[in-house]
């Protein structure tokens, strides 16, 4: 849904002249941070460059496995061969559709380097079972954003590098964009290093200190995702509105279980 406030906050960033990297980008990641519970968020281009530079901030590198569902959209598998590391998938629970920690579990070896559990349709999976086996994990939170665990905690809150995507299709979106929520200061810093060519805050246009992308969110994009953050929680009740309507419709049939 977009409206009027999202068409007033993009003209007064047009107007404004910073059309990327200006004042909107730290306000979209301060706000979005403070929604989610998360000391941290940097914005990215995408869900999937968030995805990628997540799993390089955990250290994942060649020849290493990432265990991670079977049942989702395609990027969560391919971020791992970004970094010639290899996607194992560990089968799901019928009714969650989210990854099955059982199954997590039987797949670990000492190839292991990271856990990408996909919140799959915005249902959390099992984060806090995953936790009990002490490997990185990297929350694939793009379809999630507004989903709370069952102990309270918002997706994006637990500490992991948890990404949010903000595709059309998406509880907000900013056209195209993602973010990445982390509890480490020193992750952030990295991470936005890398988003940028690999250019440290304090450097020039022309100079870089490691491998980086132009994983970049424009604040033309920060500006619609920031009208977007304030109508969020109307947003979220419409979404809850249609599935109640499904889940009603859906109740008699005989077999069906929903989460
Ligand atoms: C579960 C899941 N992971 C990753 C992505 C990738 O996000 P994006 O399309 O913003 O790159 C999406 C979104 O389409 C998604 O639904």
């Amino acid at each position: 849904m977009i409206g009027p406030e999202e068409e007033a906050r993009v003209l007064a960033a047009l107007r404004s002249g910073r059309l990327s990297l200006g004042p909107l980008l730290p306000e979209f990641e301060r706000a979005f941070a403070e929604r989610v519970r998360a000391p941290f968020a940097s914005a990215v281009s995408s869900g999937t460059a968030g995805l990628h530079l997540a799993l390089r901030a955990v250290g994942v590198s060649e020849g290493d496995d990432v265990i991670t569902s079977p049942f989702s959209f395609v990027a969560s598998a391919n971020v791992a061969v970004y970094e010639r590391a290899r996607p194992v998938f560990a089968d799901i629970d019928p009714v969650t559709l989210n990854v099955d920690p059982d199954a997590v579990t039987t797949a670990v070896t000492s190839r292991t380097a990271a856990l990408l559990p996909v919140h799959i349709f915005g249902y959390p999976a099992d984060v806090p079972s995953l936790e009990q086996l002490g490997l990185p994990i990297v929350e694939d939170a793009c379809e999630a954003l507004g989903a709370v665990y069952g102990d309270g905690v918002p997706v994006g809150g637990r500490g992991h590098p948890a990404v949010f995507g903000f595709y059309p299709n998406k509880q907000l979106t900013t056209g195209e964009g993602g973010m990445v929520c982390v509890a480490d200061g020193g992750v952030k810093e990295r991470l936005d290093s890398e988003r940028n060519q690999g250019r440290s805050p304090d450097m020039g246009w022309l100079d870089h200190d490691r491998l980086g992308f132009n994983y970049r969110l424009s604040d033309v994009a920060c500006a619609l995702g920031l009208a977007q953050l304030e109508r969020l929680d109307e947003m979220l009740e419409g979404r809850a509105r249609v599935a109640s309507l499904y889940r009603q419709a859906l109740s008699s049939i005989e077999g069906l279980e929903l989460p």
